[in-house]
């Protein structure tokens, strides 16, 4: 299906958007089932998706729980282009709002349900000295009393040596990520107790980094010579050295299914 956001502007253009992925994170399709039956199984009235995207997984929840109404909210204006499309597709326009906003001090909830996937930046600086304990506040704030929090957030698989830092981005430091057990001690220390703790896969990943570039890789090998040629094989030759020569199996990503502390209502 071609959606605004993925459609090429003329013919020869390099792609845009990310038409390969489902989800903009290492999530795969059984993965994201066992997420949404275990989320819906709450019944939440209301869904707050910070960081949303193209919101795939907020228009599932809607889909698993049919009395729900979602809200989903981004910076990115045609990634929420494709959310929209993807809602009417569905039937889902109705009990879906999208905005085009910083989630940073957000007023839009509280809701039963927050999804924030791979964007913790959406709540709190991850540059900033206080960033989890920041961002587990930020999701209390947001999540109702009995409610549930689905945290996609990244963890180190070990200790960065200045070797494998070098490879990562720019002024990489071994505390830009905690080990999974510091992210979860974080969560508990901020309110929460994790119902449920499981980690992207090294397939997941691999679906992830491929089919981020793939769409940008084929355009390549058949415009070799095109304007923009020589942009997109030096872009695209860095992100694979970033993740190949980089975080292959140091960068891990964490699906924490969240409970906030405190009786319910
Ligand atoms: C890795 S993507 C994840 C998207 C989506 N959660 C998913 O799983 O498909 C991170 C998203 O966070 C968004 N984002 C970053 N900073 C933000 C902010 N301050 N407010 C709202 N969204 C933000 C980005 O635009 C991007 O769409």
């Amino acid at each position: 299906m071609t959606s605004p956001a993925t459609r090429r502007e003329t013919p020869d253009a390099p792609p845009s958007g990310l038409p390969a992925l489902t989800f903009h994170n290492p999530l795969s399709e059984e993965r994201a089932a066992r997420v949404v039956a275990r989320l819906a199984a709450a019944r939440p009235a209301t869904v707050l998706d910070v960081g949303c995207g193209w919101a795939e997984l907020l228009l599932r929840l809607l889909e698993a729980v049919p009395q729900a109404r979602g809200t989903g909210i981004d910076l990115r204006g045609e990634d929420l282009v494709r959310a929209g499309e993807r809602a009417r597709e569905r039937g889902l326009d109705g009990r879906v709002r999208l905005h085009e906003e910083s989630a940073r001090g957000t007023t839009r909830g509280p809701a039963d349900l927050v999804l924030c996937g791979g964007s913790g930046q959406a709540l709190a600086d991850p540059d900033g000295p206080d960033y989890l304990p920041t961002l587990f506040a930020e999701l209390r704030r947001l999540v109702n009393p009995g409610g549930r929090v689905l945290l996609g957030e990244g963890f180190f698989t070990r200790t960065p040596g200045a070797g494998e830092l070098a490879r990562l981005w720019p002024g990489a430091r071994a505390d830009d990520h905690p080990s999974l057990g510091a992210l979860v001690d974080a969560a508990v220390a901020g309110g929460f107790r994790p119902l449920w703790t499981e980690t992207a896969s090294a397939s997941e990943w691999e679906e992830f980094e491929s089919g981020y570039r793939a769409a940008d890789e084929e355009w390549l090998a058949l415009h070799p010579g095109h304007a923009a040629a020589d942009a997109v094989r030096e872009r695209l030759d860095a992100q694979r050295a970033f993740w190949l020569d980089g975080h292959l199996g140091l960068l891990g990503l964490a699906w924490l299914t969240l409970v906030p502390v405190g009786r319910a209502g």
